[in-house]
């Protein structure tokens, strides 16, 4: 019965829909006053690690906003944790990492990760919010370069230029550490999808700091290698600043594309070709009088066609973002009919 499959999953596999599914990168987060209450009273480590406030925290929005997905509360930085980074999440800078890695040595003092062995939470919270949400759940990792990028720096940068500086002088003892990290988010997502995950993203979020020569040399392929890994739901790739890598995007092999907002979706949809794409409403854009926020989201729809579209924001919400401007967004969605 294709009527009683989830929207979501239909659409990750690129069939015409009567409207699209929608889902929002970081729709579990500050923005929301009941995520803000919870976290008063727990640091952010402890809620990704306790799979019960996880689960918790992956359904607030999902009672507020008719969703067709969740997406499992966690960070993707946990799995550097495990392999020996001292992490921390400091309120105003962000993740810090207090052992960056420089060397050769550093690479190789990393350890190995086994996510069922080291970090069991992500998929317990799966399972809790699988049993518990009335929508498929969706599991994530971070894509080995952006990863390598938090590692290397050891914390959030504009220019990353210690990642570019080992890069550059070092390129093997580069590639060694993305193939390390690429090999652990593979595994990573793997045990997301075991633990009934519908689909998993990997997230390239700082790709677009490289030009497109090494974009194609160093995490294009990092990114084949992590999502090669796992298989068994669809998976789908984000790059935020993707507009300069469209030509080659589907050399990494991935289900789905998500495509930051630069990007207009019927340029998007020349470009990758016949293959499930999602976005792309600026985040900034629930800003805007809802009037506005409807008729971006209308524009959106009707440039991706009805074929093989997952809407979502063309990156995470921020905090300072009305509920009320999420809500006019998601019911935009809802309302939108292909005749
Ligand atoms: O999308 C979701 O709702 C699921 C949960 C999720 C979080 N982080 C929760 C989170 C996901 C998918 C992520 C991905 C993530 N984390 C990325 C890739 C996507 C992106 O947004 O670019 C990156 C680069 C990170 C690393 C990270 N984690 C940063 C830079 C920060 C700090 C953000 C800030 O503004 O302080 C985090 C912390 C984080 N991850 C928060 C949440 C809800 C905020 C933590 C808090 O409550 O203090």
């Amino acid at each position: 019965m294709n009527e009683q499959r989830p929207l979501i999953v239909r659409a990750l596999q690129n069939e015409i829909l009567e409207r699209p599914p929608v889902w929002f990168m970081r729709q579990a987060g500050r923005y929301l006053p009941e995520y803000r209450a919870l976290r008063s009273e727990h640091s952010f480590l402890t809620m990704c690690h306790t799979p019960e406030l996880a689960a918790e925290v992956t359904l607030q929005p999902l009672r507020r906003y008719p969703f067709d997905a969740g997406i499992i509360f966690s960070d993707i930085l946990l799995p550097l944790e495990s392999m020996g980074a001292e992490l921390e999440y400091i309120p105003g800078t962000g993740p810090v990492i207090r052992n960056p890695v420089r060397n050769a040595a550093d690479v190789a003092a990393l350890k190995d990760f086994d996510p069922i062995r080291d970090l069991p939470s992500p998929m317990e919270s799966i399972r809790l919010a699988r049993a518990a949400a009335d929508v498929p759940i969706l599991g994530f990792a971070g894509a080995p370069f952006t990863m390598a990028c938090y590692l290397i720096e050891g914390q959030g940068s504009r220019n990353w230029p210690e990642t570019k500086r080992l890069m550059f002088s070092q390129p093997e003892v580069f590639g060694a550490l993305l193939n390390r990290i690429a090999d652990a988010v593979g595994d990573h997502l793997q045990a997301q999808i075991d633990a009934g995950a519908a689909g998993v993203q990997l997230f390239d979020t700082w790709a677009g700091a490289l030009t497109p020569d090494d974009f194609r040399r160093w995490a294009l392929p990092a990114s084949r290698r992590a999502l090669a890994r796992a298989s068994g739901a669809p998976r789908m790739f984000f790059t935020k600043d993707s507009a300069p890598f469209l030509p080659w995007l589907r050399e990494v092999e991935a289900d789905a594309y998500a495509i930051d907002w630069r990007v207009d979706m019927a340029a998007a949809r020349k470009a990758l070709g016949d293959v499930p794409v999602q976005g792309n409403l600026d985040p900034q854009a629930l800003h805007a009088p809802h009037d506005e926020i409807r008729r971006r989201v209308k524009q959106i729809i009707e440039r991706a066609g009805p074929k093989g579209h997952i809407f979502n924001l063309g990156h995470g919400i921020t905090p300072d973002i009305d509920p009320a401007a999420v809500g006019a967004a998601v019911d935009a969605v809802h309302a939108h009919r292909w005749s």
